[in-house]
């Protein structure tokens, strides 16, 4: 039967420590603080040297959460490898990751340049990869955990009037990454899922090739708007969670209903 307090215990992180790409800024900063407001203890990390980092980890020890910072880079395996031996040293062990580091830019596919389509799958794709090994070393080690990966409604659909090739095929490929990783590590009690954002309202779509379709991408989507960075927070606790203790393998897409149409 269900206890009285039964739904604040599914959704609790008390207890669980957490990893975060990304950190320094939009996405993986706020779910990195609704990770840590839920009570888990939170390492973020990110490329950034200009203090997004340092403000997540103020934010959450102002929320009173704990958590620490580790600068690096997602293309490099031993950045995550130490980054995640900070976590075991600094709180014993690791039961959450949540990769969400990525860029994006936009170029004509006969225009673009060898050296701009991999500095995009080099980040967006092998960074994924990269950071889910690292995590899956401790995790396995620690019993099992879950691997949330920040994919794209663009890994699924290709978005009117944006020449993105490269971005595209980088999250169509973390969306099937997660589901084979998730195949592979099944027995380890690692899940692994995807979440795949609409258009949220962060500062990668203030870069100038967007900031004039803002209005389109708004009218572009059912609900008639871009997402609140916070609205990406609620389906990544649900997905670290007991709450999705049977989910593996799944692309939870929330982009007000973009792909209906
Ligand atoms: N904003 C959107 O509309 C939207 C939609 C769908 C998916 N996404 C995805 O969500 C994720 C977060 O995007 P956001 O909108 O919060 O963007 P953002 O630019 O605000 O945050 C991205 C973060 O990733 C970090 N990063 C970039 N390259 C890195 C590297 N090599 N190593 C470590 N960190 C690195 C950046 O420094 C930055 O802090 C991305 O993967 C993005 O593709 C965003």
């Amino acid at each position: 039967m269900i206890a009285k307090n039964f739904s604040q215990e599914l959704f609790s992180l008390s207890q669980r420590v957490a990893f975060v790409t990304g950190a320094g800024s939009g996405i993986g900063q706020t779910i990195a603080c609704a990770l840590a407001s839920a009570g888990a203890k939170v390492v973020c990390f990110d490329v950034r040297e200009d203090g997004g980092l340092r403000d997540t980890v103020k934010h959450i020890t102002d929320i009173g959460g704990e958590a620490s910072l580790f600068t690096g880079d997602v293309r490099q395996l031993s950045h995550l490898r130490d980054a995640v031996a900070q976590a075991k040293s600094q709180y014993g062990r690791l039961d959450i990751a949540v990769n969400a580091a990525g860029i994006a830019n936009a170029n004509p596919a006969l225009e673009m340049e060898a050296e701009q389509w991999q500095r995009v799958i080099d980040i967006n794709l092998t960074g994924v990869w990269n950071s889910c090994k690292a995590e899956a070393e401790l995790m396995a080690e620690c019993g099992g955990g879950s691997i949330i990966n920040i994919a794209s409604m663009s890994g699924i659909i290709v978005n009117r009037g944006l020449e993105q090739a490269h971005y595209n095929s980088s999250k169509a490929g973390v969306i099937h990454l997660s589901k084979s990783l998730a195949m592979e590590w099944v027995d380890k009690h690692i899940r692994v899922n995807s979440i795949s954002p609409g258009y949220t309202a962060t500062p990668m779509n203030t870069r100038p090739e967007m900031v004039h379709q803002t209005r389109e991408f708004e009218s572009q989507t059912p609900m008639q708007r871009m997402a609140k960075v916070e609205e990406m927070a609620g389906p990544a606790l649900f997905l670290a969670s007991d709450a999705a203790s049977f989910c593996t393998g799944v692309d939870l897409v929330v982009d007000g209903g973009f792909i209906c149409w």
